[in-house]
Formats: C-alpha cells, sequence, structure tokens
C-alpha cells in the first residue's frame, strides 16, 4: 500500500495503535547485550546470529561468481533475476509466467464480462473475481477423499482491499467526505472478500476457469456465523443481531491459512479502518484497534442499513438499536468450506480479535491438540499462538476444534529464549498481571475481543508488524516476517534496528518440537535492506542477487524451500535500490537465496501455492498501479499498453513442464 494519507481513500496501512506502557525488551535485557546492538544494528544481529547454531552452522554457499550461477546440486537452482523496475513479471531463464484471473474475471451468476472502462456493476462485481488478490490456496478437486490431483482444483484467494480510482469509470462519486452513490458502494463491497474458483489445466499446459456450481464469491456483506467463547456475547449485539451470533462480511482479508481438515481460513487485517465512532470516548474495543471518526472509504455516510453499520457511533439506548458493537464482529478468522458453496463462513473467535495478517499450523498429529500461529500486523504488536482444547483425530476433526483452547502470545527473551503467555482469564498468572495493570476482564469473551489489550498486560514483545508465518516441513520450526516499522524508537535482539524500515524474518524451534508448550528458543534468519544494512542467513551482506526490503508473504514448499514475497511502498518502492517488489527463493540449509521473480509498477507480490506435482506455482500480484487516476495508470499490467492495471494470479511453471524445481 502507499504512503496515502488522504482521510477518504487513504491506505489505511497497519497504523500504529499499540500506546501501552508495555516495555521494549530492551528496557528489560543486560546492558552488554543494548551496548552491541547500539554498537551498530547490522552488527549487533550478526554478532547475535553469531552465537545462534543453527546459522551458524549453515553449509559453504553453493552459489558461485558472476550472476550467482548456482552450482547443479543447489536446491535454488536458477540464476538470480536482476532488481526490475520494468511494468511486467519477470522470472527466471526457463520458467514461464502467464497472467490469469484478473480482477474483474466472471466466475459465477451470469458469467457478466469484464468492462474494460470499469463500468461493471454491483451485482456484477458479485460475480466476478475481486480486486487486490492476496493470499492464496489450491485445493485439489478430490482433497476430499485424500486426492492429490496436480490438474484440477479448487483455488481460493482473498481480495484484501480496492483501488477505488480504478473500480469506477470515474473514480468515486464524493460530496465533500460523504459519499453519494450507493451502487457504487455496494461495489466496493462486492470487490472484497473471498473467490472460490474450479480451474483446470488443458492440455496445452495452460490453466482455465470451469464454469461450476463450487465457483463463490464470498463478499463483505455475506452473512457469517460467530462462533467460539465470543459468540452470543453482549458486545456482539447489533441491530442486525440482537443475540450476537451473526455478522455480514468480511474485510481486509490478507492472508490465509487451510485447516488440517482441508478448509480455508480467511484472515481480517485492517478492517478498523472501515468503521467510524464519532463518540468523545470510543470504548476500549475500539480505540486500541484505531477505529477512527471516519472509515477509510467513508461507505458509513450512506443512508441505509447495510451502510450505517460501519458507523459505530452510539446512537440508541440499546447496542440492539445501533451498531456500535459491529465493529467488534471484525477482526477475527473466517473458515470457509471450498467444497460447500451453501455453507455459511465462520468466524472462529477463540483464535482472537487482531489485524490478523494470517494463520499457519504446526503439523498435526493425531490425538494430540491442534496449533496455529498468527500475527498481528501493526506497528508494535505481537504473534500469537493457538493450542486447542480437544485433540486432533484424521477424518473426524472439523472447524470445531478451533471454538475451544488457549489463546498465547509471544515473549521473546534477549538471550534467544522466548515464552507463550496464555491469555486465560482462570489462568492465575493473567489474573495477576490483570490486577497489577487495574484492566479487568468480565469474562473470556471479554479477553478475545480485547486481545490485544490482554496482550500487552501481559507483557507480549512488540514486534516489527508480525505478517505471515511459515512452518518448515522437515524441521518444524516456524518463520515469521516482520515487514518493517516505522515507529520503532528503541532497538531490541528480536527488533534490533530503530526505526527499521527494511524488515527482517525470525524464526523460532518450539522446546522438546512440542508445539502445544510453552517454550522456545530463536534466532534471526535474514534482516533485509541494502547491501550495507543487511544480512543474509549466512551471516553476510545481502547482494545484488537477493537485496530486498519490506518481507511480508512467507511460504514453504514440501521441500523446504521458503519463498519470500516483499510489500514495499512509498519512497523505498520509487526511489530504494530494490526495484519493484519481487520474490526470491531461501534454502535454510545452505542459506542461499537468490531472487525469482520481480513483479510489475507499483504492485505488491503476495500470496503463493501451488500444485502437489509442484509443476505449477500460483503467486498473486496485488494493486498494480496503485496511486493511478481514472485517467492516467502507472501500470497497464497484466493487458498492456493504455489498458487499466488489474490485480491478477500469475501461472508459473517451467517451459519444459517438469517440476519447478
Ligand atoms: Fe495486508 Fe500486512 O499486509
Ligand atoms: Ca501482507
Ligand atoms: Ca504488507
Amino acid at each position: 500500500m502507499t504512503d496515502n494519507d488522504n482521510v477518504l481513500f487513504g491506505n489505511g496501512d497497519e497504523p500504529l495503535s499499540n500506546r501501552s506502557p508495555n516495555p521494549h525488551l530492551n528496557d528489560i535485557i543486560a546492558h552488554d547485550r543494548r551496548r552491541l546492538v547500539a554498537g551498530g544494528a547490522a552488527a549487533g544481529v550478526l554478532a547475535f546470529l553469531g552465537v545462534l547454531p543453527a546459522v551458524a552452522g549453515a553449509a559453504e554457499p553453493l552459489a558461485r561468481g558472476p550472476g550467482s550461477a548456482p552450482l547443479k546440486r543447489s536446491r535454488v537452482p536458477f540464476a538470480a533475476v536482476p532488481v526490475s523496475r520494468a511494468d511486467e513479471v519477470i522470472v527466471p531463464q526457463g520458467y514461464r509466467a502467464t497472467a490469469f484471473i484478473p480482477w474483474g474475471t466472471p466466475i459465477t451468476g451470469r458469467y457478466p464480462a469484464y468492462l474494460e472502462d470499469a463500468s461493471n456493476s454491483a451485482q456484477d462485481q458479485a460475480e466476478q473475481i475481486g480486486m487486490h488478490h492476496d493470499g492464496m490456496h489450491f485445493f485439489p478437486i478430490d482433497a476430499q477423499r485424500g486426492g492429490r490431483r496436480s490438474d484440477h482444483g479448487l483455488l481460493v484467494l482473498n481480495h484484501e482491499y480496492i483501488d477505488a480510482p480504478l473500480l469506477h469509470p470515474n473514480g468515486p462519486t464524493v460530496s465533500g467526505n460523504r459519499r453519494v452513490s450507493a451502487e457504487e458502494v455496494r461495489k466496493e463491497i462486492n470487490a472484497h472478500g473471498v473467490s472460490v474458483v474450479e480451474i483446470r489445466r488443458e492440455v496445452r499446459g495452460d490453466w482455465a476457469v470451469m464454469p461450476s456450481s463450487l465457483n463463490r464469491r464470498i463478499t463483505g456483506a455475506t452473512t457469517m456465523e460467530m462462533a467460539g467463547p465470543v459468540r452470543g456475547h453482549a458486545l456482539l449485539r447489533t441491530r442486525y443481531s440482537p443475540d450476537g451470533t451473526r455478522t455480514r462480511g468480511t474485510l481486509n482479508n490478507c492472508s490465509h491459512g487451510v485447516t488440517p481438515w482441508g478448509t480455508y481460513l480467511t484472515c481480517e487485517e485492517n478492517w478498523a479502518g472501515y468503521f467510524a465512532s464519532r463518540d468523545p470516548e470510543p470504548p476500549r474495543e475500539l480505540a486500541r484497534y484505531g477505529v477512527g471518526s471516519a472509515g477509510r472509504y467513508g461507505w458509513e455516510t450512506l443512508p441505509g442499513d447495510e451502510f450505517r453499520r460501519f458507523d459505530a457511533t452510539r446512537s440508541a439506548q440499546e447496542p440492539t438499536a445501533d451498531y456500535r458493537n459491529e465493529p467488534n464482529t471484525f477482526g477475527w478468522i473466517v473458515e470457509i468450506d471450498p467444497f460447500d458453496p451453501a455453507s455459511t463462513p465462520v468466524k472462529r473467535t477463540a483464535l482472537g480479535r487482531f489485524a490478523h495478517e494470517g494463520v499457519v499450523f504446526a503439523p498435526t498429529r493425531a490425538g494430540r491438540p491442534v496449533v496455529c500461529y498468527s500475527g498481528d500486523d501493526s506497528q508494535n504488536e505481537y504473534i500469537y499462538k493457538f493450542v486447542s482444547r480437544d485433540t486432533f483425530h484424521p477424518r473426524r476433526s472439523d472447524g470445531r476444534l478451533l471454538d475451544a483452547g488457549t489463546l498465547y502470545v509471544a515473549r521473546f527473551n534477549a538471550d534467544g529464549s522466548g515464552e507463550w503467555l496464555a491469555l486465560d482469564i482462570a489462568d492465575p498468572a493473567f489474573q495477576q498481571a490483570c490486577a497489577a495493570a487495574g484492566v479487568a476482564f468480565a469474562d473470556q469473551g471479554e479477553v478475545l475481543i480485547n486481545t490485544r489489550l490482554a496482550a500487552d498486560v501481559i507483557g507480549a514483545t512488540k514486534m516489527d508488524r508480525p505478517e505471515w508465518g511459515a512452518v518448515h516441513p522437515d524441521t518444524g520450526e516456524v518463520y515469521f516476517t516482520l515487514t518493517n516499522n516505522a515507529a520503532r524508537t528503541t532497538a531490541d535482539e528480536p527488533n534490533p534496528r530503530a526505526p527499521n524500515p527494511y524488515g527482517h524474518i525470525i524464526r523460532w524451534r518450539e522446546a522438546s518440537a512440542d508445539h502445544s508448550g510453552t517454550r522456545f528458543t530463536w534466532d534471526l534468519y535474514l534482516l533485509a535492506g541494502p547491501q550495507d544494512d543487511s544480512r543474509d542467513p549466512r551471516g553476510r551482506p545481502l547482494d545484488e542477487h537477493n537485496i530486498c526490503a519490506s518481507p511480508d508473504g512467507l511460504w514453504f514448499d514440501d521441500e523446504g524451500r521458503l519463498w519470500i514475497q516483499t510489500d514495499m511502498s512509498g519512497s523505498q518502492l520509487s526511489a530504494g535500490p530494490f526495484g519493484n517488489n519481487q520474490m526470491l527463493v531461501s534454502d535454510p540449509n545452505s542459506g542461499e537465496t537468490r531472487r525469482f521473480l520481480t513483479g510489475p509498477r507499483v504492485a505488491e507480490v503476495t500470496g503463493i501455492t501451488a500444485t502437489p506435482d509442484f509443476r505449477t506455482l500460483f503467486v498473486n500480484i496485488q494493486h498494480p498501479g496503485e496511486g493511478s487516476t481514472p485517467t492516467e495508470f502507472s501500470s497497464h499490467w497484466p493487458d498492456g499498453a493504455g489498458r487499466r492495471p488489474r490485480s491478477a494470479t500469475v501461472v508459473v511453471t517451467r517451459e519444459d513442464g517438469r517440476r519447478l524445481m
């Protein structure tokens, strides 16, 4: 997203709303370690990396010489593509990248054709692929029977937000700070959400959309069920759902997750910006999340229940007569069964309420709890994990497993150890922390609605905007991107630069390889940035083959290669040494890290999934040409010269049709 700070149609990007007195870690670390960091951010990290066997023991480099041409035995077997400012997707020699299902592609209903002048109606948009592709997963069409078909499946993807100037023929119609067209706002709401689309690989290797009863659009208006400890809570009661069990829509769906039982999870990130409260002192469940006095798109300014619900200002005696609690029905992880188009999406409240970037599961074991991790992508927010109360049983377990369990938040100690702190109202340590902080919660539902405050109270570690997580398929180590943090004023070991414009990747290993436990050890995997302020996994500066900044998307392929996607914005994107946003591949065994793909202009590279045979990789390109006006486009990808830019999926294959690596 760009650094646009307009009130209306601003980007709503990851605001700072953690004003808790929670110490930064450096307040509690030993003086000599503090000096180490103060001696130079990169030097501090290097020294820190040096004491960590996992990194210190990395194998000798396998890449050599100009062009970083890899040796044959490399697990990253391609020559890095250079930094690029071209308005196209570039992949290494021997690979092919083809745009697929761009915004506006018809997938259901009347299959309305995309109109180049953006004059499709709101109803058309509800039957077409949404805007701003993000998290994504390929489900083999026979997945429910345990199959692994690679030529036919359901592609499920998020549509995080919109560029209103590109969504409408002449941009959005406004009068002052008020919206005037219900049709326009309905189209905006319908451009959000999730797409489920059945796709098939044709004989020549191209992928095609199937007309299918499984194809589905879930939007910002789709009916959703609330589940878990918060279902029916007094703070969920609204005019629409007086018993606090339902809500409408999912918004700002960033990354995603896939459950062990084969459903899709979509994660609500910067939802707070869609709501407004003009109450003089908004309640903590709004204030701590940054709900302001005006919504980013002004939806709340239109009359009618479908729009007024975005206005959380108290306007009635009872909460069942206004929408003061509507924002409390957002900030959750939503479960969708892609194989049942009639199913109602379910918001799983036990996983906590914050700016969820995504969610990633630890490997499952029969008879053990399921464990998943989720980051809160705002400046100085936290990393969480959920451990189910009940145990996992293949072919029997379902989403109800996510309705009861313990939500933990991470504390990263300066010595490389870490703890998971329970946000559980029945836990004596949590009770003591609440008493000491003078914070009271009436019940566990209130703890979960106020997840950020609960994490403040227990003393979690403030992180540099936690984005995606990924779990190494062999070692079980958990990797998380920390994309950047302009608001960091003091460095600490897990976030060693203040401010941190470039971001880094942290990883941890659960004690005794038990993902449900409460202790772990951590280290830093990579410090992004230019050559003079970065470190690769081997402790060396990044070079022309892998300089990058603002790591965001993160994914492990089945063979343990780490795929890293970037989301730079503003001047870093337009004037930095990094070129357009990109995707790299990194081998944790050798430390080799090489740029695999560069995106078009003013686009984020985000979202990645592959077919089981690893012959097709799907990658999302989000918001090409962000900042365009209705008449002047700063990108023309993917349709070409003069054309309106569109978010799209990219299908990446090898020219010889073999496995990608
Ligand atoms: Fe939607 Fe945190 O990126
Ligand atoms: Ca992201
Ligand atoms: Ca991002």
